[in-house]
């Protein structure tokens, strides 16, 4: 019989990764069941323990559940550690949490062929979602890198956490390679407020949101920057995960060129 996963989130009605999954589940003859759960704010634990109680085998999690994933699980991997949220569960005989977002950037940025290794690199947002990609940059060798977010306070107590500087928006200087865009404020069609000018000479503005222009990517488009969103990490992501459940690792860019022409 099929073993059973989901991705659990709110909303989650139009996430990619049922199908992401079964591309790779097809493409590795792997016989799994992939589907979606919408649990309640506040709700995470309870949806999560259902569904292994029901034989569930592992979650993706999604917004905004990463960090009550993170204290749910029972083990933790030094990458769910170092982040304080996880993105992967494992039911197995403890409940094992892991975080592959930030392998799933650092592979999309190696893939277009940015290195991160070397780069100065400009991280804005200090939520889930920056949180989850500061170790993997550090362990791929950027050369610098500086967290910026709205609410100073939170950038700076991220950045302390990894010992790297952190700001808010209006200190920064145009020295960067790479700006990567961790905020939510594109699913509200808002940009962070940088100052004229930030983006400079980067060789690429990367939007996490995917699926959408933002503000943030018209205004590098305008700059004459090269852009991206984060349809990518999220492929990568997942075959991560995938990888992490069954031992195996999906080929990705197919999947990708897939996704981009629907
Ligand atoms: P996520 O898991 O997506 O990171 P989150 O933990 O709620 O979600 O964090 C949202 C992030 O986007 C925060 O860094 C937030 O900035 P604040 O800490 O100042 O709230 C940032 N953000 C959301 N909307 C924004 C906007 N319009 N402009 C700038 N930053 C924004």
């Amino acid at each position: 019989m099929a073993e059973r996963y989901a991705v659990i989130g709110q909303p989650v009605a139009h996430s990619k990764s049922p199908w992401i999954h079964a591309q790779f589940a097809r493409a590795t003859r792997q016989d799994i069941d992939y589907g979606l759960i919408e649990a309640s704010l506040g709700g995470f634990e309870r949806a999560a323990e259902e569904f292994r109680a029901a034989g569930g085998k592992g979650l993706n999690v999604t917004l905004p559940f990463k960090e009550d994933a993170f204290r749910y699980c029972k083990a933790l991997s030094p990458r769910a550690r170092l982040a304080q949220a996880v993105n992967t569960i494992t039911f197995g005989e403890r409940i094992a949490g892991d975080n592959t977002d930030g392998v799933g950037l650092v592979r999309d940025l190696v893939n277009r062929g940015i290195t991160p290794a070397g780069s100065r690199v400009l991280l804005m947002g200090a939520g889930g979602a920056a949180q989850g990609v500061v170790g993997a940059l550090l362990e791929a060798g950027v050369a610098a890198l500086t967290i910026a977010n709205r609410t100073e306070t939170k950038a700076r107590e991220l950045a302390a956490r990894f010992g790297v500087s952190g700001s808010g928006y209006e200190a920064l200087e145009p020295r960067f390679d790479l700006v990567i865009n961790a905020t939510s404020a594109g699913l509200a069609d808002e940009s962070p407020a940088l100052p004229a000018g930030l983006l400079g000479r980067a060789k690429l503005a990367y939007d996490m949101v995917y699926g959408r222009d933002t503000p943030f990517l018209a205004a590098a488009r305008a700059a004459g920057i090269a852009t991206c969103d984060g349809i990518g990490m999220l492929v990568e992501q997942a075959a991560e995960s995938f990888f992490v459940w069954r031992g195996v690792r999906p080929e990705t860019a197919s999947v990708l060129r897939e996704l981009r022409g629907r």
